[in-house]
């Protein structure tokens, strides 16, 4: 009996996903590990958006809600829209969804065709992936190497534009590597998607208020106005506000884009729990000192990063701008042995020694599709962190490189 769709057949396991296995499995056994390759902010959701679910609960918000949002969240979406992105947009341009992967899921759910091309910029979330798969899609990733600050040039981007390209997908910062895109980067891509009228922008910003260095934090739409009327704004309180639990992510863009994501949502899950879109307008419409709380956290869990890898001799990494992950190269180390004579062929051999011989949990850069990196997140303690730097700094001596 086979249960499984062929529609699923294109989605491999992911790396990230066996690694998280591989930490349970060691764990399980009694190991004491490191777990690094988690995505979300280790702050509770700040006390006054819990109260405002309560209040919400207690004052019988408890029914269906519109497929789209609520009036009070989609109102406070729009203000924040206005408020840290200059960007203008209807109510009937905005929709919120169960977080930004439904988003994503969403927007392309109503709007590829069989063999559309997605454009990815690699490193990349690796659901973007697997979305475009799961619809019928065919991703493309395009290399984003550590020289260009990973970061898409507009040469590259050119270059990989076909007559069947549908969507390019941007991420600002980006999720692994923290690449931060500047005015004039985006402005040049903008100048080749002016080139190319049936692109769709996908602008991922759901990382934008971790940006580090006193960076302002520039979105797509707003410095590409020409192109708002192509570009899906996709945003959440997952980071921001530590509510990855909540299930709330939302979007602004071209109006029939949001009607049809929202027939495709109605279809799916309807509203997002009316509890949770209470307490996602609290978050964006309530006192945002927390937001910079966690940013500051962020920062200086990303200079510990920085400096405990620039002296660990074979590892790289440039200071990432934003998001809280660090995304180190491990170059030096492909084609090492370890102490028990086993050759490191990639970064998946990598991480697992890393897991194996030193109990730190990571995520191989196959994952990203850009190799040979490794992701950890710093949404762990400081001290914790260092904990993971001294056993880093160990267990990469004992390599005996090429
Ligand atoms: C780049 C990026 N986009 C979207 C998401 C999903 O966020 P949400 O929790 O809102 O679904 C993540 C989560 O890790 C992410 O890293």
């Amino acid at each position: 009996m086979n249960y499984v769709s062929s529609r699923l057949l294109p989605v491999k396991p992911s790396a990230s996903a066996a690694v998280s296995q591989a930490a349970r499995a060691a764990r399980a056994r009694g190991e004491d590990i490191i777990d690094l390759g988690l995505g979300e902010p280790d702050f509770d959701t700040p006390m006054h958006i819990i109260e405002a679910a309560y209040q919400a609960a207690k004052e019988g918000q408890t029914r269906y809600t519109p497929n789209d949002g609520t009036l009070a969240l989609k109102t406070a979406i729009a203000a924040k829209f206005l408020r840290d992105n200059n960007l203008q947009y209807d109510l009937s341009e905005i929709m919120a969804c169960n977080g930004a992967k439904q988003v994503i899921f969403d927007a392309l759910m109503a709007s590829l065709e069989p063999d559309d091309e997605v454009l990815l910029c690699a490193p990349y979330f690796g659901q973007y992936k697997d979305i475009a798969l799961i619809l019928g899609g065919v991703p493309k990733a395009i290399a984003c190497s550590a020289e260009s600050g990973f970061k898409l040039t507009p040469q590259a981007l050119e270059a990989a534009i076909t007559d069947k390209t549908r969507w390019l997908f941007l991420n600002l910062p980006s999720n692994p590597a923290g690449a931060v895109f500047n005015r004039q980067d985006l402005q040049a891509l903008g100048e080749v998607l002016d080139r190319h009228p049936d692109v769709l922008i996908l602008s991922d910003e759901i990382y934008e208020h971790i940006l580090f260095d006193d960076r302002e934090f520039l979105s797509f739409a707003a410095v590409c106005p020409q192109l708002k009327s192509r570009t899906l704004t996709v945003n959440g309180v997952s980071k921001a506000y530590a509510m990855t639990g909540w299930r709330v992510g939302y979007c602004g863009g071209p109006q029939p884009l949001i009607k049809a994501m929202t027939t495709v949502q109605s279809q799916i899950s309807s509203g997002v729990c009316s509890i949770a879109q209470a307490a996602a307008a609290a978050a964006l419409d309530g006192p945002q000192d927390s937001v910079i709380q966690f940013c500051d956290a962020f920062e200086s869990r990303r200079n510990l990063i920085v400096e405990r890898i620039a002296n660990i001799d074979g590892l790289t990494l440039d200071p990432p701008g934003g998001a809280f992950y660090a995304y180190i190269g491990c170059e030096a180390f492909i084609g090492a042995t370890t102490p028990d004579g086993t050759r490191i062929e990639d970064d998946i051999a990598f991480t697992n020694y890393l897991l194996t011989e030193a109990g730190i949990a990571s995520v191989p850069g196959s994952a990203y599709e850009l190799s040979p990196f490794f992701r950890i997140s710093t949404a762990t303690s400081e001290d914790i962190l260092s904990q993971a730097m001294d056993r880093l700094a160990e267990c990469t001596t004992k390599l005996n490189r090429p």
